[in-house]
């Protein structure tokens, strides 16, 4: 794999298939990444809304799309990758259902975010949705805050997290029948 800052934007040795060959999935994904990368300016300062829009987009990050940013970007791939391990909002793996961050920094936690986290955790057995306890959200003056699949929630209850998700529900039965 390489992971340097050289490169054309070709789809790499790292995402070919078992026979060397690259997948239609990989090709189209490398599309996706390729395009996203060409709407922003070719600096350093647009990674964060690179990176952010290729979860939006595709879902989650992986080795093969930090690389295809990496290449279209002209930026080490280490330095991609530093970037987007650090923030704990960005999905490495696809999710199953919806997900809820929830703030556990100290400001959030003296207005009871752990206990928050707590309740939605042990409501999440069912695995209808996921739970991730991040840091701080920048919504101080509302806490405790979350997100429910990006979208923030302020002075949050679970009443309010789980309503949310009820609604996310609906919504998205109503949109596969
Ligand atoms: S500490 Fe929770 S939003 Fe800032």
């Amino acid at each position: 794999m390489n992971h340097n800052s050289e490169g054309s934007g070709a789809v790499t040795a790292h995402s070919r298939d078992e026979e060397g060959g690259v997948t239609e999935l990989q090709a189209e994904e490398h599309e996706i990444v390729v395009g996203i990368v060409s709407r922003f300016p070719r600096q350093r300062t647009w990674l964060l809304p690179v990176l952010w829009q290729v979860v939006e987009e595709l879902g989650w990050l992986n080795p093969d799309r930090i690389e295809w940013i990496s290449e279209a970007l002209n930026v080490p791939y280490a330095e991609i990758y530093g970037v987007a391990s650090f923030y704990s909002l960005f999905r490495w793996e696809p999710s199953a259902g919806p997900e809820v961050h929830v703030c556990t920094d100290v400001m959030c936690t003296l207005k009871s975010g752990d206990s928050l986290y707590d309740d939605l955790t042990r409501a999440s057995v069912d695995q209808t949705f996921t739970v991730a306890s991040v840091t701080c959200l920048g919504r101080c003056d509302a806490a405790p805050a979350c997100l429910v699949n990006y979208e923030p929630v302020e002075n949050a209850t679970i009443a309010e997290v789980l309503e949310r998700l009820r609604t996310l529900a609906v919504e998205k039965g109503g949109e596969q029948s």
